[in-house]
């Protein structure tokens, strides 16, 4: 008998196909998403999920559902899933790493560059017919080249990041809970800073670390202070490593320059004070959100699942 899956959000046909020839697939195609009541009922009797960084899958749900021995996310942050919960109950988790490290990262810099260069400003000038000619002194932003970048968090996305600032003859600088190795630190020409060398340099932030307990708010009104007056912040990883009332306290009060962020604490809901902002720069998290990247997050999501439930050791197995 085949094992029996939901798939929580609208996926891409072919996932689905592949998905169908192993398991029993309830899809959800029309992309309305579950409560949580909702969730726990579709999950009663089912062996497997494949769900996104929308769902919540926590203890309470965990216990409501008897039969549940993997759950697949689309997304390489886990922060949605009580990951020891399903430990307890030898539930295999996986996530989707690698395949989105360049898509975020691009994202990163196109966020870094948008705020620097004001685009999404002059933009909307434009848009306004508000632009009557050229001047000298219009619309001047901040170079990104030769300009110093701190990076929060040097995993694989952190280091796709700092590739690309070599091509903007950039300084990187970086922290990270463990130092990472002479030879990575070497190919992409990033040198450690303690946290707070790092706010007190970096012209450029982008926060790429994962969001758990410990880095809850860790850019908080304290670290906004330490950073330079000129300093550009990009968040480009999780909602709730930055404290937002308090970014939109330092950037209505000049005590940093400008941010660009694809993430939010409590999203899609954000903080209304950046809706009054110029000196930010806001995108609905869309990091990874490429056709080629979200297809391939989607169908290794897919293969994590199928090898969970078929004996078979999953390529990106969180909890093993
Ligand atoms: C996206 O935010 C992800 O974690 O993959």
């Amino acid at each position: 008998m085949k094992p029996k899956i939901i798939i929580t959000r609208e996926v891409f046909d072919d996932v689905i196909d592949y998905l169908k020839q192993y398991c029993e697939v309830d899809d959800n195609q029309a992309d309305a998403p579950y409560t949580a009541d909702a969730l726990a009922a579709k999950l009663a009797d089912r062996d497997g999920v494949m769900c996104a960084l929308t769902d919540r899958i926590d203890a309470a749900l965990i216990a409501r559902c008897p039969q549940l021995k993997a759950v697949a996310n689309i997304a390489v942050g886990y922060n949605n899933i009580d990951v020891p919960a399903c430990s307890a109950r030898g539930i295999k988790v996986t996530n989707t790493p690698g395949v989105l490290d360049d898509s975020t990262a691009d994202l990163a810099f196109a966020l870094m560059l948008s705020t620097a260069r004001r685009i999404t400003e002059v933009e909307s000038y434009i848009r306004n017919s508000e632009w009557t000619g050229w001047r000298l002194k219009q619309w001047l932003g901040v170079d990104v080249h030769h300009a110093t970048l701190g990076i929060i968090g040097m995993g694989r996305i952190g280091q796709a990041i700092a590739r690309r600032a070599r091509g903007f003859d950039m300084k990187v600088i970086y922290h990270n809970r463990k130092r990472v190795a002479p030879e990575i630190e070497q190919r992409v020409n990033a040198s450690y800073a303690s946290m707070d060398d790092l706010l007190a340099q970096a012209d450029f932030i982008i926060l790429q670390m994962p969001y758990s307990p410990e880095t809850h708010h860790l850019i908080d009104a304290k670290a906004l202070a330490k950073m330079k007056p000129t300093a550009i912040l990009i968040n480009s990883t999780r909602g709730g490593v930055v404290d937002d009332k308090a970014l939109v306290a330092a950037l209505k009060n000049g005590v940093i320059r400008a941010a660009g962020l694809d993430v939010f604490e409590g999203e899609p809901k954000l903080d209304p004070g950046f809706l009054e902002l110029k000196n930010v720069v806001l995108v609905p998290h869309i990091g990874s959100s490429t056709e080629a990247t979200r297809r391939a997050m989607a169908m290794t999501a897919a293969k994590n699942l199928v090898a969970a439930l078929t004996g078979q050791k999953p390529p990106n197995w969180v909890n093993p």
